[in-house]
């Protein structure tokens, strides 16, 4: 025993030791970046082949979306359906149901890699993040294989197909097809290229599982899976702390097959959490002969989830609800092209929002978003499909299932696992296939791939047809049954399904337009007005669904339910229920958010449950109504506080305090009866021993008069990337916001930045994002401007007739 102990250590010391030696004369792998590509909008052909002549074509930047720039057309996709899953009965025409903006047809691209990136004996990976859709990719003149799904993360060997002594062509067809989506699902290269250079000797693609299975507040145990190719090879791990300091490292050579497992521990670790987003990083380091051939550094987090009947989802022994919110890709008028400071943006936003969780719905997330999630702390439901082999739009998912959905999992679960912030998987959304017995088996094989590729997390299903689930077996064979709406039928669910809890895997869709109010105020479902927007109080939500309040009940009512994600976020590009059949309407109401990423009163609901952190009270609506005078015009508040007293130009409208008359009356303070005169709205909010501990105001805003300036960021980052988000809001002389001003606004960039694109978050509007001249919307809109590669000052004017202009200096280092 003693004698084969010696032995390891003396041979792991000559190991380390020849190690410390060599190391300095290795070459580690390669990562470059494909941005600069040509594109081509439309068939053409020879445009695979090496020699073909693509100077004309336009220089484009990857990631790109060609069709954000529109115009909307009405025609483009219009769709003469009947939608099952919205219970309609007859075919309409839905003219903006994928966003009528031109992402159907053909697009090209080529790009060139310079020789000298390629030197001999290298290994050459050419990987895409996404690409919509049905990529086929050629090098040099030779088709190396195509990827059907726009969502899906790929990559090829290209070592046998390059030249060494000639520049490298690439050349990627796309091609969208109409009726293929039910939301605009962009176009182009929209996610990163890149080129990753390496050893023959070395860790395969995606090659690493890390894994945490032993945490207690001593040591965890970190487990980590490495698929390598080579001979002779030995492992060397080093473990960081969030601050670089080395925690432990590991030198092993012992292999199984294609894989090195090794068992790391971490003294008294730093667990990751919500709100301490704690990150480790490893350095893998692969030698052979004391060469160092292939490195590469992953970030991972030490966190403990589990889900059980009777403690429902619990992070690091802690029972944790989802406050989640359902998004999707597009990143409105940015289009789909992914951009890190949007995200960012957006999950910064959510975090005050008091969000702990996302559901990329109905699709794999960019790689991006799940780094900010485990850097900014966030749960996540990452979701593969929004259809199986049974369609709900003619040339969907349905076209490719039995083919590709078994590597679309294992693609998705590869790429994306060591993220500490996902916690779960998504086999799928309302699919069609919850009918019938075939469709349980197809839950039963993605449920086990899934399994099979990560033991670690549990397989969801966003399940509409809740009757017909609960019949067939459906939803009893799936680790977390998730209901999406369908909350009359949560208990039946919870008492027949053997999982011992339910998740609103979607829940409310109710819809509303920033800054618009309707009267008299009613709650209903499927209401349609006039000027095609929802009413900001609420109340209006649709036929399959219904208003946060009721979520908000069941989670408060039955431990068993395990939370929710909000349908939806943000606004996205398409799907204009309950507009689905009137143009111009051509993006969602659903959002918490706009598409300008502008908080909608809902913003307010939520927080005042979701962020226990800090105080919420919100008045609504704004207070302009001329014309409404003496007319009941309600005034709800929104707050964390139980109680409050309404004041009306100084005259008490009396005290409301939350109780169980409704579930609008729990979480609402409403005062049904106000009667409009203009002035001034005041709140005063109690605390539960009934002292005022809070107040707010709104005021009647006179004429618009000056444009008000902020943005998220003032400094950005000068590599021609990074954004700044900058609201402008029309205020009058005395710089109160004019809740209903429409004006038309120009914007002009100078300095190092560049104008980018503008938002006003109207589902209507058919001004292009990337033009410098847009009306507001209920006296407000976004402008973003991107740096360039050049640091220095940038300079926002903002003008608008009869206004006088706004400015904002910003900094780009
Ligand atoms: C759900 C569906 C979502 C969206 C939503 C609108 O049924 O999963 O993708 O369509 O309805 O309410």
């Amino acid at each position: 025993m003693e004698n084969s102990l010696l032995s390891k250590i003396t041979l792991i010391s000559v190991i380390y030791t020849f190690f410390i030696v060599c190391v300095v004369f290795g070459q580690s792998r390669d990562v470059r970046e494909l941005k600069n590509w040509k594109f081509h909008l439309g068939e053409i052909q020879n445009a695979d082949q090496y020699d073909f002549q693509d100077k004309a074509w336009e220089n484009v930047i990857v990631p790109h979306d060609w069709a954000i720039k529109g115009p909307f057309d009405k025609e483009i996709d219009k769709q003469v359906v009947r939608i099952d899953q919205n219970n309609e009965k007859e075919a309409t025409e839905k003219t903006g149901r994928t966003g009528a903006l031109p992402f159907i047809g053909v697009g090209w691209y080529r790009t060139k890699i310079p020789i000298e990136n390629i030197k001999s004996g290298k290994q050459v990976i050419l990987t895409f993040d996404g690409a919509m859709s049905n990529a086929e990719v050629f090098i040099n003149g030779k088709k190396i294989g195509n990827r059907p799904y726009g969502y899906s993360y790929f990559y090829f060997d290209i070592t046998d197909n390059l030249f060494s002594d000639r520049e490298n062509v690439v050349a990627v067809r796309l091609e969208n097809k109409a009726f293929s989506s039910r939301w605009y699902p962009g176009a182009g290269i929209y996610r990163k290229v890149k080129l990753i250079l390496k050893d023959k000797v070395s860790f395969k693609h995606w090659g690493h599982f890390i894994t945490t299975p032993y945490i207690s507040d001593e040591v965890a145990k970190v487990n980590i899976k490495s698929q390598v190719q080579g001979e002779n090879v030995v492992l060397k791990t080093i473990i960081r702390d969030s601050n670089g300091n080395l925690v432990n490292q590991n030198l092993t050579s012992q292999r199984f097959g294609d894989e090195i497992e090794q068992s790391i521990s971490i003294k008294n670790p730093e667990i990751w959490d919500i709100d301490s987003p704690i990150l480790y990083t490893a350095t893998l380091e692969l030698h052979q002969d004391g060469v160092l051939k292939d490195s590469e550094v992953i970030k991972f987090g030490i966190r403990d989830i589990d889900f059980s009947a009777e403690r429902g989802f619990e992070l690091n022994g802690k029972v944790v609800k989802f406050k989640g919110v359902c998004l999707h890709h597009d990143l409105g008028p940015l289009g789909i092209a992914i951009n890190k400071s949007a995200l960012r943006r957006q999950l910064t936003i959510l975090k005050d929002l008091g969000v702990n969780a996302i559901r990329s719905s109905h699709n794999m997330p960019s790689l991006e978003q799940l780094e900010l999630c485990d850097e900014i702390g966030f749960l996540f439901l990452a979701e593969s499909f929004d259809e199986w082999k049974k369609p709900k739009v003619k040339n969907g998912y349905n076209l490719y299932f039995d083919e590709w959905a078994e590597k679309d999992i294992v693609d998705l679960v590869h790429a994306t696992r060591n993220h500490p912030s996902i916690v779960m998987w998504s086999a799928g959304n309302e699919v069609p296939d919850q009918w019938g017995s075939d469709g349980v088996k197809r839950a039963k094989w993605l449920q086990d791939i899934f399994h099979r590729e990560d033991p670690t997390r549990p397989v969801t299903v966003g399940m509409d047809q809740v009757k017909a689930v609960m019949e067939n077996g459906f939803g009893a064979i799936l680790d977390v049954p998730g209901l999406n709406y369908r909350v009359h039928l949560y208990e039946e669910a919870y008492k027949l399904f053997p999982q011992g809890m339910i998740l609103g895997s979607e829940t409310a869709s109710t819809v509303s337009s920033r800054g618009i109010y309707k009267f008299p105020v009613e709650m209903g479902f499927n209401k349609t007005h006039d000027d095609l927007q929802s009413s900001s109080y609420d109340v209006e939500y649709c036929s399959w669904s219904n208003l946060p309040d009721d979520d908000f009940a069941l989670q408060d009512d039955k431990p068993w339910v395990i939370g929710e994600f909000v349908w939806t976020g943000f606004d996205y590009l398409g799907e204009p229920t309950p507009y689905d059949n009137f143009w111009p309407s051509r993006s969602s109401y659903f959002g918490i958010l706009d598409l300008a990423g502008l908080p909608k009163d809902r913003y307010y609901l939520y927080r005042s449950r979701w962020n226990t952190k800090e105080e919420t009270l919100h008045i609504l609506p704004h207070w302009n109504w001329k014309g409404r005078e003496g007319e009941k015009t309600p005034v709800f508040v929104y707050t964390n506080y139980d109680s409050a007293e309404l004041f009306i130009n100084g005259k008490s409208q009396g005290i409301q305090k939350k109780n169980n008359s409704s579930n609008q009356h729990r979480y609402r303070l409403m005062w049904m009866d106000v009667v409009y005169e203009p002035g001034e709205v005041k709140v005063v909010a109690f605390d539960e021993k009934g002292s005022a501990v809070a107040q707010k105001s709104i005021k009647t805003a006179g004429a618009p008069h000056h444009i008000l300036l902020e943005a998220d960021r003032t400094t950005i980052t000068a590599d021609g990337e990074d954004l700044s988000f900058v609201t402008a809001t029309i205020v009058d002389k005395e710089g109160i916001p004019v809740p209903n001003a429409t004006n038309r606004l120009n914007f002009e960039v100078s300095g190092e930045g560049n104008f980018k694109a503008v938002c006003n978050g109207d589902a209507t509007s058919l001004e292009m994002f990337h033009l410098p001249s847009m009306k507001a919307f209920s006296g407000k809109l976004v402008v973003i401007v991107e740096s360039t590669k050049q640091a220095g000052n940038i300079q926002l004017k903002v003008s608008g007739k009869g206004l006088r202009q706004g400015q904002i200096n910003l900094s780009s280092k």
